[in-house]
């Protein structure tokens, strides 16, 4: 992917596409992991809440939710909403085989189109740090969608195994001087920095907590192709993009990738070649 602050529109050839499946494939169980985790910070989901999963994707969070709650008679009701139509198209389509008692709509985050007080459960999944604005608006409509006691969780990563390796290759393949990648998402793993967005969106002070935790996922991939994918997603994210010379390059930046992911905390590679990754997350439990 290229930032979205470049202009630059080059993409080396080997690069894979983003696309929700290919994201899906990235993550692995990582987003479902990582949901069950921030689930398990709260008291037991009620049968009949009224859940809403802000951003959702093709679903992680709407099938923890089901998976807690796991009574195919409770009155639960979710509703996903997202800006990306084909995760929603996904979302709908493993809502409908799945039998989950949610329906999705396109809607964004920081204009929802939900009355005030709809909601006794919000869970904004690896959301907060995508958003524009730190995701202030997010959470002001999160918090007035709430119905007054009702719950809202968020998550960030405090640390995530990918960025070193991709960093590390970049730097060893680029000319020096080149931009880093992904700068300024360190502040999301400051536990004081999302306490002031939290207060932003409206949340009192003392009805926000804050846990680290320790999430491991498993990916699908063996390691050459985890390192490939992690390298056409984050690869092109600096304010320059892809250079040209990336296409050379190619093989050596993905083999670094793969060498430098070997030695990151917690990694495994199980018995039939998949690869296990350990991040941290920060979990916020918010109530209004
Ligand atoms: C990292 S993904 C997480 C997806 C999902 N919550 C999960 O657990 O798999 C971030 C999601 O936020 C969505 N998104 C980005 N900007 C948004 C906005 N302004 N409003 C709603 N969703 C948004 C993206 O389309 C994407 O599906």
């Amino acid at each position: 992917m290229n930032s979205p602050e470049s202009q630059n529109t080059f993409k080396p050839k080997q690069a894979l596409a983003p696309s929700p499946t290919l994201y899906d494939e990235l993550v692995g169980n990582g987003m479902e992991e990582l949901a069950k985790a921030t689930i398990a910070e709260i008291a037991a989901i009620p049968r009949d809440a009224i859940v809403h999963d802000n951003g959702c994707g093709t679903g992680a969070a709407s099938a923890a939710v089901v998976a807690a709650v796991a009574d195919p008679t409770a009155p639960l009701k979710i509703t996903g909403t997202d800006i990306n139509d084909d995760a929603l198209d996904i979302y709908r389509k493993r809502a409908s085989e799945e039998r989950w008692p949610a329906s999705a709509q396109h809607v964004d985050a920081a204009r929802l189109t939900f009355d005030n007080e709809t909601f006794t459960h919000s869970i904004n999944n690896a959301l907060l740090f995508v958003l524009p604005n730190d995701g202030i608006d997010a959470v002001k409509e999160v918090h007035r969608t709430l119905k007054p006691g009702g719950v809202a969780l968020f998550n960030t990563w405090v640390f995530t195994p990918s960025l070193g390796p991709v960093q590390i290759a970049s730097k060893a393949t680029r000319p020096p001087g080149t931009p880093e990648l992904r700068q300024g998402l360190d502040k999301w793993s400051r536990a004081e920095f999302l306490r002031t967005v939290l207060e932003q969106g409206g949340f009192l002070k003392d009805n926000v907590d804050i846990v680290e935790r320790d999430v491991y996922i498993t990916t699908p991939s063996a390691l050459k192709r985890l390192a490939t994918i992690v390298w056409s997603f984050i690869g092109g994210t600096s304010s320059v993009g892809w250079l040209k010379e990336d296409e050379e390059s190619w093989e050596r930046a993905v083999g670094i990738v793969m060498e430098e992911l070997k030695k990151t905390p917690g990694f495994q590679e199980t018995h039939d070649g998949r690869c296990v990754l350990k991040f941290v997350v920060n979990i916020v439990t918010a109530k209004k």
